[in-house]
């Protein structure tokens, strides 16, 4: 059982301590890695969340779970590996079953009705464990109908749309740049409903229907509103800083979520329009959740999958063609692993490992460790012959590039196919990967740069291979056939 369910804990108590607490022996976590998705999101990075704090923990340390960035746009389905209850996290990091505390961090975008219906879900004992800085931002119904309205005024102008999940993560951004946004302390000091809606009012340029719709939807604004008042009293709501300060202090480990993916980061993302709207890097996640890049001792594992997927719109160079095969391999991946958006229930587009867009993730992130998932799956596709994009070409002049560019539009893929032919599910051993599977992770770490320290070979937490110096020594000795020609 985890041990913090077992022990009676006060989180009035906790934050009281904390805010009490002035020494300031340490100027970062003893111990704290990031987990970040290298592509363009849905990589599997929970399991990873998961396993690092398992470790973490059986190492001794008490675990601060932290996300940083994003909000109700990230999906992800949870198990409880105790009682078998599944669970969808949209704004709770996907280790928040096994941390000793959560906290949604100052870059956060989040509603505070959402929130509290994902924690009555979650046992009591780990409930009362989730922790808001105050200098988060409201995204509530009202920016998830911005975030329509927007979306539907781009289409009438002819642009495409960004395909976003409508969460309102984008307008709450918006409004946050123009500095008439709702932080959670504001409207923690409202002493009423009616003072709240105070603080909606002065917000610019909210076009009236969308009040009215509001107002259809519940009666009437000011009954919303009440709502969103009476959540806000049942959450707990802190200054981060003594938080943190108090649990570095006491030698606690730090896992950082990294919401959506490098590829949709909000700058160097997806051809710039067709991205989320925060940074999705380590450094971007560290700095919107109020941390320093010493706080990452164990530095960042990067999250992948032995293929891609990516929802909405934008280029996605690798997409499978029309090919018969490649659409039998897509049917394939359908089938076993789902593929389906957890907010909206879309179906994710696939496509091709693209050694172009990792290498750039891991030029972004520092020298990250790679976790490959759902290797099992691409050794089991029909026609047993994978892609691997090693570089860009331009569609005009020809240009190769090994570096993403930012039209990638204007780029095809350049292949390398590789022989796959394996059935690893739910191996978790390095004796159980064969040859021709180390083989493939070679020809990853070849054309990417990337150090591959974990295989996921599976749906569950435990479907996990840990890359030790058995798995390296066979990496490296395909690594040095491929790279003197030996083999092709
Ligand atoms: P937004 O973040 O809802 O504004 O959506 C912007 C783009 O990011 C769209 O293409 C979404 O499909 C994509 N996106 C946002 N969050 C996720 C995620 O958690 N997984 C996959 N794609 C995401
Ligand atoms: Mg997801």
């Amino acid at each position: 059982m985890n041990e913090c369910r077992k022990a009676a804990f006060s989180i009035e108590a906790f934050i009281r301590t904390c805010y009490a607490y002035s020494n300031m022996k340490a100027l970062h976590y003893k111990k704290g890695i990031a987990v970040v998705g290298a592509h363009f999101g849905d990589e599997g990075k929970g399991k990873f969340d998961d396993l690092i704090i398992r470790r973490y923990k059986k190492e001794g340390y008490k675990v601060i779970n932290i996300r940083g960035q994003g909000g109700g746009n990230a999906g992800h389905t949870v198990v409880d590996a105790e009682t078998g209850i599944k669970y969808d996290f949209h704004y709770l990091p996907s280790g928040g079953l096994v941390s000793d505390i959560i906290l949604l961090g100052a870059g956060m975008l989040l509603d505070p009705i959402r929130i509290l219906k994902e924690a009555e879900k979650l046992p009591v004992e780990q409930r009362q464990r989730i922790l808001i800085d105050g200098r988060a931002t409201f995204c509530t119904l009202l920016e998830r109908k911005l975030d329509g309205y927007q979306e539907s005024c781009k289409e009438k102008r002819g642009s495409a749309k960004v395909g976003s999940t409508g969460s309102g993560v984008g307008p709450a951004v918006s409004l946050r740049a123009l500095r008439v946004h709702i932080q959670f302390f504001k409207a923690k000091a409202c002493k009423s409903p009616e003072e709240l809606k105070m603080l909606f009012d002065k917000i610019p340029d909210v076009p009236a229907y969308i009040w009215e719709d509001i107002a259809e939807e519940y009666g009437s604004v000011m009954a919303y509103i009440e709502k969103l008042y009476d959540a806000i009293q049942q959450l707990n709501i802190v200054n981060s800083m003594p938080i943190i300060q108090y649990t570095r202090d006491q030698g606690w480990a730090c896992v950082l979520e990294v919401s959506q993916a490098f590829c949709l980061d909000c700058l160097f993302g997806n051809e710039g329009n067709f991205v989320t709207s925060t940074h999705t890097t380590a450094i971007g996640a560290l700095a919107d959740a109020g941390l320093v890049p010493a706080d990452l001792t164990d530095g960042v594992i990067l999250v992948c999958k032995a293929y891609a997927s990516k929802v909405g719109g934008g280029p996605f160079v690798t997409k499978f063609t029309d090919d018969e095969i490649e659409q039998e391999i897509a049917k394939f991946i359908y089938d076993t692993n789902g593929e389906k958006g957890v907010t909206t229930g879309r179906l994710r587009d696939l496509g091709w490992f693209d050694c172009t867009a990792i290498r750039e993730a891991i030029r972004r992130n520092g020298y990250p460790y790679l976790a490959v998932n759902c290797v099992d799956t691409i050794g089991l596709i029909p026609g047993k012959q994978a892609k691997i994009c090693v570089a860009y070409r331009h569609k005009v002049t020809g240009e190769i590039t090994t570096y993403w560019p930012d039209m990638q539009s204007e780029y095809e893929p350049v292949y390398k196919t590789v022989y796959v032919s394996w059935d690893i599910k739910h191996a978790n051993s390095e004796e159980q990967i064969p040859s021709e599977a180390w083989r493939f992770l070679a020809y990853i770490e070849h054309y990417s740069g990337a150090n591959i320290r974990y295989i996921g070979t599976g749906g569950s937490n435990e479907d996990v291979v840990i890359v030790t110096d058995i798995g390296r020594s066979y990496i490296n000795y395909w690594k040095a056939l491929i790279s003197t020609g030996t083999v092709e």
